[in-house]
């Protein structure tokens, strides 16, 4: 039984397409792929050789070890083959964008970073990658938030480049009582000039 977060992922994957798992740790998203036959194209892979042992021993649960090749490798370092989509989840934004220097990136990726969303959105955005979909899970007292990315370009607004492209109110409300939560606390003018941009924000979608 997969999390909220890694169901939502693997929701974002398309049918049939050839996918690489980068990080996948307990290779859950690729096992999930793999049973629901949402694709069985599916490589797992890892910086971390004693991390590929832990992947080993739950593809073998699930005898899926000889259907789903799990490869060392830094980001796309020691990948040769180029994938539909890449799957880039549970870490930080620094990691990813190093992960995405490579030049044989997917056309399609789906990232779910932990920090820094402002910086990623602007650094995809300068990559040539446009915002798909975009979707924010609830899950365990945590907004994670997650992107799939195609190739091409668009201009976010300020606005969207810090709250994003999801239009989730149930996030941006939350997003509001924390801004003015640390407003309260610091009288920092900062919060203050992010509680009338997510106001204006708000506004505009409900207009939709
Ligand atoms: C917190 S786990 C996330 C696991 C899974 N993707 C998820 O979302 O639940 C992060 C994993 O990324 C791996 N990792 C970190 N940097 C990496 C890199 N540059 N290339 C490949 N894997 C990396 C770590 O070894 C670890 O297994």
């Amino acid at each position: 039984m997969l999390t909220k977060r890694l169901k939502a992922i693997t929701d974002l994957v398309p049918n049939n397409a050839s996918v690489i798992d980068i990080g996948t740790d307990h290779a859950y998203i690729p096992i999930y792929l793999y049973q629901k036959n949402i694709t069985t194209n599916i490589t797992a892979s890892d910086i971390s050789s004693k991390v590929l042992e832990y992947s080993l021993e739950n593809l073998k649960k699930y005898n899926l070890d000889t259907k789903i090749p799990l490869v060392l490798s830094n980001g796309l370092s020691d990948i040769q083959r180029k994938y539909d989509v890449a799957i880039i989840a549970g870490m930080g934004t620094h990691t990813i964008k190093s992960i995405l220097n490579s030049p044989n990136i997917p056309d399609t990726l789906i990232i779910q970073s932990n920090n820094d969303h402002y910086k990623l959105r602007k650094f995809m955005m300068e990559l040539g990658y446009k915002i798909d979909r975009e979707v924010v899970i609830h899950d365990k007292k945590h907004h994670y938030i997650i992107i799939r990315y195609i190739r091409g370009f668009e201009k976010l607004t300020e606005a969207e480049l810090t709250f994003g492209k999801s239009n989730n109110l149930e996030y941006l409300n939350h997003l509001r009582e924390t801004y003015q939560y640390l407003y309260t606390k610091s009288k920092d003018k900062i919060f203050l000039n992010y509680i009338n941009m997510l106001d204006d924000f708000i506004e505009k979608i409900l207009d939709c």
